[in-house]
């Protein structure tokens, strides 16, 4: 056989997180768990179609299959940017944003990765560092790595995980070069579930601000952390509105509106004058074209739809306040559920964490051992997906990592 084209290409090792979905999916067992996926699941352990996404959908049937403009549906940009800035913000006002449609969170970080990469290479012809926190989302580093970046981690959680390394994060900040990027989550950080209070976000921006540095806000939580969009947007908006700071957001739809496979987001550039933002918004468009020509049509047309109507809106923040309060309820069911049993180890933080996910602490031979014989599926980090616990399950869960832990912290 003649020799192939591809014989230098490696094989690369499939998604860790994907690939346990697999398992999961899988496993015939009746008492499957899955708690590694960050996808939200109702209190029966189904998806669930938001009341808000359902009527939406009923509103936009009869639109048709035509072509998008390349930088998406000018009614979703409008109203997301709107959503995430704030209606009567300066920023909009003046016609400081550059944005378009992205193929969600992921897709958006994507576009401002090679946005943010042309503009170093055409204004100095070097490369800045992007900054990641460690731990972070497993898709971070590969993001911007593919797009030729070089990337750094710093320590974002202390050694032991018992909240954010405020140090450590001052510390990079200050000593990192001026025009180095730093990812930052705008809430619900993911694996830690640590975020920075009002007062850290205020100290960091000003660091942001003083040495020359450029924020991503990857926005892939907002309304879910909280309950309420325009809290979890503080970060974003005090860089903003209140330090004048150029930034990136990378909105996702995904969770705030189980939009998971509609791939709906909105790359946005905060910046600072308009004739800078008509030229990123041009750069944009010429993206966009040589890589999708023109983005998906239906999740903008579902988030437009909500976003649009007062009453969906309104429905849309009820849907948010069901999400975040369900998953606060099981961090504190299952919190309760191994004090009562009297697991050693500190499960506090379990309580105190923001968002979808908490770090449990446990070791890989534990993780592994939950996986085979108890069928509960976690990354191997032992970051589980809170949002996949239920009344029905929780209980079971907790037995499950008394019972591990016991068994092999006595060995
Ligand atoms: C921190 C973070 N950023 C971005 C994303 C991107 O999600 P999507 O591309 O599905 O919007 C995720 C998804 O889990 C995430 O956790």
């Amino acid at each position: 056989m003649s020799s192939s084209i591809f014989s230098a290409v490696p094989y690369i090792p499939p998604d860790p997180i994907f690939e346990l979905t697999k398992q999961y999916n899988a496993n015939p067992s009746l008492l499957k768990v899955n708690l590694g996926q960050g996808t939200y699941k109702d209190e029966n352990g189904e998806p669930w179609i938001l009341p808000a996404v359902r009527a939406a959908k009923e509103k936009i049937r009869t639109a048709n299959h035509e072509y998008l403009p390349i930088l998406g549906l000018t009614s979703f940009r409008s109203r997301a940017t709107e959503l995430l800035f704030g209606q009567d913000s300066d920023v909009i006002k003046d016609g400081r944003v550059a944005s378009c449609q992205a193929l969600s969170g992921t897709g958006a970080l994507h576009t401002a990765g090679k946005i943010l990469y042309r503009a170093a290479q055409a204004a100095r012809n070097t490369i800045p560092t992007v900054y990641i926190t460690n731990p972070s989302w497993s898709n971070h580093r590969q993001v911007f790595e593919s797009i030729g970046f070089p990337v750094q981690e710093f320590e974002y959680t202390t050694a032991d995980n018992s909240g954010l390394n405020m140090g450590c994060l001052t510390q990079t900040l200050t000593q990192a070069p001026a025009h180095s990027i730093f990812v930052f989550h705008a809430s619900a950080h993911n694996p830690s579930g640590w975020d920075p209070t009002a007062e850290q976000w205020k100290a960091i921006g000003e660091i942001v601000k003083a040495k020359g540095l450029f924020p991503i806000f990857d926005a892939a939580y907002l309304g879910m952390t909280s309950g309420d969009f325009d809290t979890d947007a503080f970060a974003i908006r005090y860089f903003v509105h209140e330090l004048g700071v150029e930034s990136a957001v990378c909105l996702s739809f995904a969770k705030s509106l189980g939009l998971y496979g509609e791939r709906i987001g909105l790359c946005a550039f905060a910046t600072s004058s308009s004739t800078i933002a008509t030229a990123v918004q041009s750069t944009l468009a010429q993206l966009i074209r040589v890589e999708i020509s023109n983005p998906p049509a239906f999740g903008a047309r579902v988030v437009a739809a909500v976003l649009e109507d007062e009453d969906l809106r309104a429905e849309w923040a009820q849907n948010l306040v069901t999400m975040s309060e369900r998953i606060k309820a099981m961090r504190w069911a299952l919190y309760e559920g191994l004090v009562e049993l009297g697991t050693p180890g500190n499960w506090k933080r379990i309580t105190e964490q923001k968002g979808m996910f908490c770090i449990l602490g446990l070791r890989l031979e534990e993780v592994l051992h939950l996986r085979e014989k108890y069928h509960i599926y976690m990354a191997d980090s032992s970051r589980v997906s809170i949002a996949g616990l239920n009344a029905g399950n929780v209980r079971y869960v907790a037995e499950c990592i008394d019972r591990t832990v016991r068994e092999f912290r006595s060995r």
